[in-house]
């Protein structure tokens, strides 16, 4: 069997410490790991794409088998373009599952129907139980508020916060 390839999909609006974690334990099983950032309600988001892909590139320069890039589309047609053999997601708590049931179920069947016997799996993995409560949108929240968020994002994310919101405060 050739290189195994893994998919993680997300919005990473931005990169956390829980998703570092992630990717370190599926380095662990994965020979090549794509972070695929989602081209979805870019409107919503707080960083743009582009500053999300620097974000992740900077943060995960280490990490010699994880690279980052965008799609747009069906997420089983990305990983498929990209051979990759299973879809990675993080599971935190009982509140994540449903969602992700669905989510992963329904990744299944398309997938299943393009590509039959060689449909993509998905592999959830727990981060460390320090990371339970993290998400994304919390970090957003918790630092528009003046919270300190040191010790929830990588350096280069609490730089990129630092900046986005000196800018946004400017201009109210
Ligand atoms: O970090 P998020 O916001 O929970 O990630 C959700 C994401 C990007 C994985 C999901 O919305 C997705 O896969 N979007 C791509 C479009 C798609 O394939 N949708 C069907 C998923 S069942």
């Amino acid at each position: 069997m050739g290189e195994k390839i893994a998919i993680y999909p997300g919005s990473f609006d931005p990169l956390t410490n829980g998703h570092l974690d992630i990717l370190n334990r599926a380095s662990n099983i994965f020979d090549r790991i794509i972070i695929a950032v989602a081209q979805v309600d870019s409107k919503k988001s707080l960083f743009s794409l582009e500053e999300r892909l620097a974000l992740l590139s900077e943060s995960t320069r280490k990490l010699k088998k994880v690279s980052a890039e965008s799609f747009n589309g069906l997420l089983v047609d990305y990983a498929a373009r990209k051979k990759a053999i299973a879809l990675i997601r993080g599971l935190r708590a009982v509140s994540d599952f449903e969602y992700e049931f669905q989510m992963a179920l329904m990744n299944r069947k398309l997938s299943r129907e393009r590509r039959g016997a060689h449909a993509v799996e998905t592999v959830y993995l727990m981060p460390d139980e320090k990371y339970t409560y993290l998400s994304s949108t919390l970090v957003k929240e918790v630092y528009r508020l003046g919270g300190d968020v040191k010790s929830f994002v990588p350096k280069p994310v609490l730089t990129a916060l630092k900046t986005k919101f000196k800018h946004r405060s400017a201009q109210i």
